[in-house]
């Protein structure tokens, strides 16, 4: 199938044309950020997974260079998943799962494979290096994918996502030499973990972070409403055990489409799929589905995970207090709302009257409502607040507070206090309207139209 864009996001990867989902291989390599993507470019649907690539100097302007990974070998018959990159010897070297399913389409083998790049933009594939033959006993090789790769004492780490037949979400740790012979270590937390199957594992050693998404995550009392859910657990692997050390955990953020969550090689940079498994995608008549979330700086502090967009801008449109309102048009960039001692704070944004996505401050806690914000987008979430449109995230109550807001043409991404909460919307044309009605001692609005070359 042949596939053209015809409208999309201005500063939100996504792919060419067709299909995208989880972020892969990020890194900073030859004087650029590399972002690379599951990918089927011949259709808006998931399908044969190819990798996308896009690299960029700002984070904010993407270019386009040709597909890294096109499955089809036998050990990548019908899909080259998820995984990382790494520099090494000069060169880029991607480890990435080989999918090969039945005719039926199911899943029967995920092994991991190893690519290398000289000038980063074309890959010679070497084919299998973990398989079957290294998943220690009891382990299903059909559901083993998503290595993740870092340099720890010269000595190369993997974690990858595994599961016992019969269980559920496990994390198992490889360690290589030369990225071709492996070794398996041990299983990171020893226990089956909530979620039906873990998926694209992350692990920042200078941040002692580790991320994972959880499929069928129950609930727990409301905080995983996504049915897929994303965590972070700060802590560190211990490499004399192969068990990782867990001080804390979280969620990674609080809004309806955020998956896949992956840190960039050796920085506290991280960016997500902007988007959710077993949703409607209704930007599918314009050529495409599925975005990346803006670049996000990362830090760890007291036990939590710090997120803050980067988002190259132009200079701020600023208004101040007294009064307590703002109308403004904002479409693509960063609004940014200071205020001490904050009583109260409602904004509506992409909004042409009718048609408006909301936030406000009720009851303690940061409320989303897009339960107007335009084509309806719904889920296989049975809760009344998934049903309604609403997600919920923890307020600061600081006596300072800072609120940015990241918006392009299908999504919404709002931080405060380093937590997130991120969303897709897909309001009708023309609706750029923003409305701020806020309560403190002291506020300031400011827009920042974003920066594009
Ligand atoms: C996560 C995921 C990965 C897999 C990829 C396939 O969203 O299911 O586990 O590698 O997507 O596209």
């Amino acid at each position: 199938m042949s596939i053209t864009k015809i409208k999309a996001p201005a500063f939100h990867i996504t792919g060419e044309a067709g299909w995208i989902n989880d972020p892969n291989g990020l890194i900073f390599f030859n004087g650029k950020y590399h972002v690379f993507y599951q990918h089927n470019p011949n259709d808006v649907k998931w399908g044969p997974m190819h990798w996308g690539h896009v690299v960029s100097e700002d984070l904010t302007n993407w270019e386009y260079l040709p597909i890294a990974l096109t499955p089809g070998d036998d050990f990548d018959k019908n899909g080259c998943f998820s995984g990382t990159a790494i520099v090494h010897g000069g060169k880029l070297w991607i480890m990435y799962t080989g999918f090969i399913e039945n005719s039926g389409g199911e899943s029967i083998r995920q092994v991991q494979c190893l690519a290398e790049s000289i000038d980063g933009v074309t890959f010679k594939k070497h084919g299998m290096v973990i398989g079957e033959k290294d998943l220690p006993e009891g382990y299903a090789p059909e559901d083993f994918r998503d290595p993740k790769v870092w340099l720890h004492d010269g000595v190369f780490y993997s974690i990858i996502a595994a599961r016992k037949i019969g269980g559920r979400g496990r994390i198992l740790l490889y360690k290589s030499k030369d990225l071709f012979k492996w070794e398996f270590v041990n299983d990171i937390f020893g226990k089956d973990s909530p979620g039906a199957m873990i998926e694209c594992p992350d692990y920042n050693e200078d941040m002692g972070c580790l991320l994972f998404c959880e499929q069928f995550q129950p609930s727990e009392n409301g905080i995983h409403l996504n049915i897929h859910t994303c965590r972070y657990c700060i802590g560190r692997i211990d490499y004399s055990t192969g068990r990782f050390n867990e001080e804390s955990r979280g969620i990674v953020d609080y809004g309806f489409d955020v998956y896949a969550p992956q840190t960039f090689a050796g920085k506290p940079l991280l960016m997500g799929w902007l988007n959710m498994w077993d949703r409607n995608v209704p930007s599918e008549k314009y050529g495409f589905a599925g975005m990346l979330t803006a670049a996000r700086r990362i830090s760890v502090k007291d036990g939590r995970l710090y997120q803050e967009p980067i988002v190259s801008c132009g200079e701020a449109i600023v208004k101040e207090g007294p009064g307590g309102e703002v109308k403004d048009n904002a479409l693509k960039g960063v609004v940014t709302v200071k205020a001490s001692e904050l009583e109260s704070f409602s904004m509506k944004m992409r909004s042409n009257g009718e048609s408006y996505t909301e936030l406000t401050l009720k009851g303690g806690e940061w409320v989303f409502d897009r339960s107007r914000s335009g084509e309806a987008i719904s889920g296989a979430e049975k809760d009344s607040d998934s049903q309604n449109g609403i997600r919920r995230m923890p307020y600061s109550g600081n006596k300072e507070i800072t609120v940015t807001i990241v918006m392009d043409e299908f999504s919404i991404e709002i931080f405060e206090d380093g937590r997130s909460l991120t969303s897709t919307v897909y309001p009708p044309e023309g609706a750029d309207a923003l409305e701020l009605t806020v309560k403190a001692a002291k506020w300031q609005y400011e827009r920042r139209d974003v920066n594009i070359k």
